[in-house]
């Protein structure tokens, strides 16, 4: 009789009748348990779908709730043992149960994922040495299946990711990267500009003071100056970095920000140069589509100033909530240098000309992803981070 047969049975009909006899009866059902469980763990399917698919079958044959073996045996053995041997039975049937936990889905898994990086392990073992020794030190088989640990890759911050893309394309057209410091004299940031005493932007209102001759730069356009006395013309750079304004944080005003700083100085160089290189540049960075129109503005380092606009990225210059229903962004201050700026650059303006830009990163991110609260760049959410 087999054992699936004998636990159909109670005791009675088996002719068990004393404590022998039970020891025996479960000493098979032990062992039969214990010779299943081995064929399947020994049989290494390297298969992930197919082992458990093997573990859950016998699992069930054993464990199921209705019509697993042990339940079989806990209501033919157990429940209907004669009163004298229920403790024996009891007792036995409780290491039973103990012992069939080794048939639980995931300790069944377990070894057998274990097996078949043995079996793996056996193979690299035999070829490598190296493997081989760090076998035998850390005791147990390399589980090569398991995943690896794997470090989550970051990626680019959007700032950073668009100040790359302005780069490139000013890289391309034969500009080169200029950086100055950011905690920058009074001299550079406003004296050497043309910015003069009374202008509102030097109040403490507007710039951070570090001390009366330093600030924390406002713009990157002292770095223009720093160029130009250590190059002379001609001169062609862009000057990428932080800048820092006393505003009160909003959705589109942050304490700190990027600028890109743009500089070209040649003979001959006019309005024309200017108005063509950006219209180039915003169709590169925004699409060929982008349309850019020139308004007069002012800034005491440039003369004439300009304010330049594309044709609003959303609606295409229709009008929408993006533009105000006008149609349009403004996204760069731009104009001819001012004779002053060159002179203080050591240039000579009647032999030179030249014409400068600067605009702010964070806006054109803003503008390029949808973004609508500058904020976001700098509270480092993850969850804002991981989309880029
Ligand atoms: N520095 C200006 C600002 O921060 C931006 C700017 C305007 C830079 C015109 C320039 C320029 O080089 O020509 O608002």
């Amino acid at each position: 009789m087999t054992v699936d047969q004998k636990v159909r049975q109670t005791l009675a009909e088996l002719g068990v009748t004393e404590s022998a006899g039970v020891v025996a009866l479960f000493a098979e059902v032990c062992e039969t348990m214990e010779r299943e469980r081995r064929e399947l763990v020994n049989r290494v399917a390297a298969d992930k779908a197919e082992r458990d698919r093997a573990c859950k079958e016998l699992r069930d044959r054993w464990l199921a709730r209705k019509n697993g073996l042990l339940s079989l045996v806990d209501e033919r053995w157990l429940k209907k043992a004669p009163r004298e041997l229920k403790p024996v039975v009891g007792q036995h049937f409780n290491a039973l149960r103990k012992a069939s936990e080794q048939l639980e889905v995931g300790v069944l898994a377990r070894e057998m994922k274990c097996r078949v990086a043995a079996s793996a392990g056996a193979v690299l073992e035999a070829r490598s040495p190296i493997v081989a020794g760090t076998t035998v030190l850390s005791g147990v088989s390399p589980d090569l299946t398991l995943p690896s640990i794997r470090r989550p890759l970051g990626s680019m911050h959007p700032v950073t990711r668009v100040l790359r893309e302005i780069e490139e394309i000013f890289i391309a057209l034969g500009f080169r990267i200029e950086t100055g410091p950011e905690i920058e004299t009074v001299e550079y940031n406003f004296d050497a500009l043309n910015i003069p005493e009374t202008h509102p932007s030097r109040d403490d209102w507007d710039t951070l003071y570090v001390d009366e001759k330093t600030v924390l730069r406002t713009h990157t356009s002292p770095v223009q100056i720093r160029a130009m006395r250590k190059y002379g013309a001609p001169l062609y750079v862009i000057a990428p970095g932080k800048v820092y304004r006393h505003d009160k944080p909003d959705s589109s005003h942050a304490t700190m920000f990027h600028q890109v700083e743009g500089l070209a100085v040649d003979r001959d160089i006019t309005f024309a140069d200017l108005k063509g290189t950006l219209d180039y540049f915003a169709k590169r960075f925004f699409g060929e589509k982008v349309r850019t129109s020139f308004h007069p503005s002012f800034f005491p380092f440039t003369e004439p100033s300009g304010e330049v606009a594309i044709s609003c990225t959303l609606c295409d210059g229709r009008g929408c909530r993006v533009c105000k229903e006008s149609g349009w962004l403004e996204v760069m201050g731009c104009g001819m240098v001012h004779p002053e700026v060159l002179r203080q650059g050591g240039i000579e303006p009647e032999e030179f000309t030249g014409w400068a830009f600067g605009m702010g990163v964070e806006r054109y991110a803003m503008m390029k992803y949808g973004i609508d609260d500058i904020q976001l760049f700098f509270q480092n959410d993850v969850r804002f981070l991981k989309q880029f």
